[in-house]
């Protein structure tokens, strides 16, 4: 058997895989469907200050080889889920990371302040790129002296491993990348969403409430191995990879591109089990190509 274990920052993770938040609710939706503790980690919901219905319906448009959404961050709030989710959840033997959303600055260090003291968050993924929020999300993660900013903050009350997850709808991810490095960050994760829209014809109406969504899935592949590729050659610190990927070759692409660890999200909702054949195509692959230690790919490209 290869040796699948990577490491992001101070975070040993089994294998490279984990689930992509939004798309895995907090994981325990999925445990009639899969033995959880196969994955390398779960990336929870996107957890703000308080408690959100997110954005009216419709909110999800299917594309020829994607999806829209436009959630808009629905969750319990961060409150909500320390005494109640996180409960539930926190035994699960994997590594359990909080997406860590919010409208401003305060907000964002409120969360991280409040996910520092549960014991078995090993980590968080700052979420400073979500396109469907209409203060703060996005709008921190297209300026580099802002994502800095908010890096910053955040890294004053947040003692444990800090993933900053970046947005595509950028001219320049490498350089939003340089700026949160520099601000604190222990790694970074890439890509969110990228800003799309669709048309309904015959209602002549925009498929989407809010008009514009994120897309996501296979269609945008292409893009985050680009946008990895480049920001693991400009940076020191661990890049996690996302984007589209839906078998273990998907995923070897983003390893081999130069990401420490995947995510997967999109996949989720076509087949549940995903996740684990992922890990099991990249053992066989491993095997195949006597491969003894994935780490021994990541990067190669
Ligand atoms: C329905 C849905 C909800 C999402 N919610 C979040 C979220 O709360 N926080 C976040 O950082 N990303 C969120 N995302 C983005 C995904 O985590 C991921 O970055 C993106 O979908 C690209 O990966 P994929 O193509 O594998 O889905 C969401 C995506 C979808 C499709």
């Amino acid at each position: 058997m290869a040796k699948l274990e990577t490491k992001i920052h101070n975070i040993v993770l089994k294998n490279p895989v984990m689930t992509a938040s939004g798309t895995f609710g907090y994981g325990e939706e999925f445990a009639d469907f899969i033995d959880l503790s196969r994955l390398g980690g779960i990336v929870v919901k996107g957890t703000t200050g308080e408690r959100r219905q997110g954005n009216p319906y419709p909110r999800m448009a299917e594309t020829p080889a994607g999806m829209l959404n436009a959630v808009g961050l629905q969750n319990v709030g961060v409150g909500t889920f320390c005494k109640e989710v996180y409960p539930r959840i926190k035994d699960i033997d994997t590594n359990i990371l909080v997406n860590v959303s919010g409208s401003s600055i305060e907000e964002y260090c409120s969360v991280a302040e409040q996910v520092d003291a549960l014991d078995n968050v090993p980590g968080i993924e700052l979420n400073i790129s979500c396109p469907n929020v209409k203060k703060g999300g996005m709008g921190f993660g297209t300026d580099p002296a802002m994502a800095a900013q908010v890096v910053k903050e955040v890294r004053k009350v947040y003692r444990k491993t800090l993933i900053v997850k970046l947005t595509p709808n950028v001219t320049s991810i490498v350089d939003i990348a340089k700026a949160v490095e520099q601000a604190g960050a222990d790694s970074v994760s890439l890509i969110n969403t990228l800003l799309g829209m669709a048309i309904d014809v015959e209602r002549q109406r925009p498929c989407l409430s809010t008009i514009t969504g994120g897309l996501s899935g296979p269609c945008v592949k292409p893009i985050a191995v680009r946008m990895v590729w480049q920001v693991a050659h400009a940076v020191q610190i661990p890049v996690v990879g996302l984007g589209g990927i839906s078998c273990a070759a998907d995923a070897l692409e983003f390893l081999m591109a130069g990401a420490k660890a995947v995510q997967v999200g999109t996949a989720n909702f076509l087949d549940p089990a995903v996740t684990v054949k992922i890990v099991d195509g990249l053992q066989d692959y491993c095997q195949r190509h006597q491969i003894e230690d994935i780490n021994d790919i990541i990067g190669i490209i």
